[in-house]
């Protein structure tokens, strides 16, 4: 097995729950992913370490992050000139749209400990310099502690993202508040998830209301892309939520 890999190149041809089961396998046992810009001529390498945090572990990098990344950049959404990423684990998504879009600031968010990581994927980027990049620990327990730590204002995100953020049903109301607290009055927010816990799942969308969101299921949109065909097989989920 090599040492880095570029993640396209792994999951090209692959047919079947299966293949991508295995792609998966193979990427989250390899210490550096690398990841093709569409339009650009650079990779993005990330760094992964499945004992940064046992525990819903953000060490790797998760299929709903790869996916999530091919489809904002491959269907052109427009995410605005400010995105907040919220359990970033090795920062793929967040690192990724920062690259692929000059004109857009980037916030990359996870706990404490595993922010960390993202430092040193920006790091190995040779990121630290760019100004279009933030990253910082922004934990949903304590996110209004952590914002004014990191000087993160409340309302100021065009767009959110989170991928595989729904596994602990106690954690569900405290991210509900962080995206309500950062999002603009007119953000979008951008979720994909594999149903990991379902009492999560639910919770989630029947609060998701009460917080000033509505949510549209738009799953049927990754088949129109090939890079995202192999999403619904895995039971990958995108979600579309705008503000009420
Ligand atoms: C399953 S991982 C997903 C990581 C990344 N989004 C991906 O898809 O590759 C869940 C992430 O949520 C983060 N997380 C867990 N509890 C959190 C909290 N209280 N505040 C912020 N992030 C948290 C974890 O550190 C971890 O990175």
């Amino acid at each position: 097995m090599s040492n880095s890999t570029i993640i396209q190149d792994v999951l090209k041809g692959v047919c079947t729950e299966e293949d991508v089961s295995d792609a998966f396998f193979e990427l989250a046992n390899t210490p550096v992913v690398m990841f093709r810009l569409p339009n650009k001529a650079r990779t993005l390498q990330i760094h992964q370490d499945s004992q940064v945090q046992k525990q819903h572990t953000g060490g790797i990098v998760w299929e709903t992050s790869v996916l999530l990344l091919n489809f904002l950049l491959l269907s052109n959404v427009n995410v605005g000139k400010t995105v907040l990423e919220l359990g970033a684990g090795c920062g793929l998504l967040g690192l990724g749209l920062a690259l692929a879009n000059d004109s857009v600031h980037v916030t990359v968010t996870d706990t404490a400990q595993v922010v960390a990581q993202v430092h040193k994927n920006v790091t190995m980027n040779q990121l630290h310099q760019d100004s279009r990049i933030t990253v910082c620990a922004l934990d949903w327990t304590q996110y209004q502690e952590d914002a004014v730590i990191s000087s993160v204002a409340a309302h100021s995100f065009d767009t959110l993202v989170a991928t595989d953020v729904l596994f602990s049903p106690e954690l569900v109301q405290p991210l509900l508040e962080t995206m309500q607290y950062f999002a603009k009055p007119d953000a979008c927010m951008y979720l994909c998830v594999q149903i990991r816990c379902a009492k999560s799942h639910a919770l989630f969308l029947q609060r998701l209301g009460e917080f000033g969101w509505r949510s549209s299921d738009v799953t049927d949109e990754l088949r129109a892309i090939p890079e995202c065909q192999w999403g619904p097989w895995m039971g990958c989920q995108l979600f579309q939520l705008t503000r009420i």
